[in-house]
């Protein structure tokens, strides 16, 4: 009995192929079985090295006091002399055989604008200049304890490497310290350790999100890895939708989106309470790990880089990470609203009409036009069920964004002037800038719908932006303050910049943190 049992289940097994294959979605085969390598250490002293590879912060033409001692100065300044180098924000100057270092770096911060941020931009640009760096790395410049951590930031920011897939000719990265100079070692190590290094932990995971292709970052892998990077961070709780949770409470507008896809959605909220019980901060971030627009697909040219169209689920579970980790006094709940828009014979058709947990019906015209939709639901759940006294979206939301803005500011739409007006603050402090858009009240009568509510885009165009923005407007109570940063242009740079090499940027971690630290809801 026993036996023709198994050899009935082994006959099931052999004859149908299809059920081992369902159970695998992909190949089933990772593409690497290491992590990125790591970044150099970083570290502090009140004394300058006099040997390995010494950065120096300039102002101008001269040489800060104390960076190095007489006679290498004298050296310094003779080829200072013969270069002509100003020290010009933004300027290197290289300079080999001096003294007992490999290499002497001169890193212009400038004398105009805002020092911490000139200070943060040069060493990032050092770090970049000094990714394969053999030699242990020295940053000096008679900085002080605040532009020491900044510099540390600038380091760690722009040393970031995403190496995990290369097999070939790899470059063993170096791991001995940078170290950065300043009379108050103690002070900058403990303003780096109390914020700035978490906010580099933040940044490093939504580059990483960011970065990794869409066979290995889906609804649910990206769940797996931002409870991986929380660990049992104190504070933290996070809940997890799954399509059955969200088709339950009617999230059709979210579960819509997924539906062309092997890869089932999910709502991921991260909540962080390091401020007791008072209303938190909402981040809701688009978390879409692939673009291709669903039957209303995308043409093939640059489709790989939809890959990254979750940037906004992943720098709003990164600003909460380095919230998180420096036991920042604030309260805040990170939204990530994940699905992978397909095309497939289950996919949503241009004309259906979806019902969103509010009860709001919309007329899907485009495909392709899906993080409104997805956030639709996102927003209506952390508004229902955490009643947050502000709420921000952030959304690599439409083309149009980037042909206003380009990579320089990411755009900024808000019904109300004092979140966007610390949402501006939050920029500059951070240099991650925003420009403010319209919202038009007569945006609305372009997305009328003869059946439904609302349609999701406009026929024949129209300011694209604007329209996605009074979109999810549409569906956030007008009592709470609401904010929607479009940062399809700025999440990913073609060439890079000091705190950030090509690629994924992170962008909107820093700002994020910066308004949650400052932010007072009256
Ligand atoms: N993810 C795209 C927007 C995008 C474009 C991000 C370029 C990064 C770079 C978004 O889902 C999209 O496809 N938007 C459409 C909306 C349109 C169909 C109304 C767009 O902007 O073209
Ligand atoms: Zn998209
Ligand atoms: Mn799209």
């Amino acid at each position: 009995m026993r036996r023709t049992l198994i050899a009935i289940a082994l006959a099931t097994a052999a004859t149908s192929p299809a059920f081992a294959q369902n159970a695998t979605i992909g190949s089933g085969i990772a593409p690497a079985t290491v992590a990125n390598s790591s970044p150099r250490p970083i570290a502090f002293s009140d004394t300058a090295p006099t040997s390995g590879a010494l950065v120096i912060a300039m102002r101008d033409a001269a040489v800060p006091a104390g960076a190095v001692d007489a006679g290498t100065k004298q050296a310094i300044d003779a080829a200072i002399a013969a270069a002509k180098y100003e020290g010009k924000e933004g300027s290197l100057l290289s300079l080999r055989g001096i003294g007992g270092y490999s290499r002497i770096l001169l890193t212009g911060t400038g004398t105009e604008g805002d020092r911490i941020a000139n200070v943060r931009n040069a060493a990032g640009k050092a770090a970049q200049e000094l990714k394969d760096e053999a030699q242990p790395v020295a940053i000096a410049g008679a900085l002080t304890s605040d532009e020491a951590a900044a510099a540390a930031l600038g380091y760690a920011l722009g040393q970031y490497r995403f190496d995990r897939y290369k097999t070939v000719d790899k470059k063993a990265p170096p791991a001995n310290a940078a170290t950065v100079v300043t009379n108050d070692a103690g002070g900058a190590e403990s303003l780096w350790k109390s914020r700035y290094s978490t906010l580099a932990e933040g940044v490093t995971l939504a580059r990483d999100l960011a970065t990794e292709p869409a066979n290995v970052i889906y609804p649910e892998s990206f769940v797996e890895r931002v409870r991986a990077a929380f660990g049992n961070t104190a504070n933290v709780k996070i809940e997890v939708l799954d399509e059955a949770a969200m088709r339950k409470l009617g999230m059709g507008s979210l579960v819509g989106v997924g539906q062309g896809s092997r890869r089932p959605s999910r709502l991921m909220l991260v909540e962080y309470r390091g401020a007791g019980s008072g209303a938190p901060l909402a981040f809701v971030g688009k978390g879409i790990t692939f673009d291709s627009g669903g039957i209303s697909l995308k043409p093939g040219a640059g489709m790989w880089r939809m890959k990254a169209d979750m940037s906004g689920a992943a720098n709003v579970v990164g600003a909460v990470l380095s919230l998180a980790k420096s036991k920042a006094p604030v309260n805040v709940v990170g939204v990530a609203a994940l699905a992978e828009n397909m095309p497939d014979g289950n996919a949503q058709r241009p004309g259906d009409v979806v019902r969103t947990m509010s009860g709001k019906t919309i007329e899907m015209i485009n495909s392709d036009a899906e993080g409104r939709l997805v956030l639709a639901d996102a927003n209506e759940y952390v508004i229902a069920n955490r009643k947050p006294a502000a709420l921000v979206n952030m959304a690599t939301l439409t083309g149009s964004i980037v042909g206003a803005l380009a990579d320089e500011y990411a755009g900024l739409f808000s019904r109300d002037d004092k979140l966007a007006g610390a949402l501006l603050a939050a920029g500059t402090a951070s240099g991650e800038e925003l420009w403010r858009m319209p919202l038009h009240k007569n945006h609305m009568e372009d997305m009328k719908s003869d059946i439904a509510d609302i349609k999701n885009t406009a026929e024949g165009g129209g300011p694209g932006a604007s329209l996605g923005a009074t979109f999810i407007g549409f569906f956030v109570d007008k009592s709470i303050p609401w904010a929607h940063l479009d940062i399809a242009g700025v999440n990913w740079s073609e060439k890079g910049y000091a705190t950030a090499p090509k690629g994924a940027t992170g962008w909107g971690v820093h700002l994020l943190d910066e308004l949650a630290r400052n932010y007072r809801a009256e």
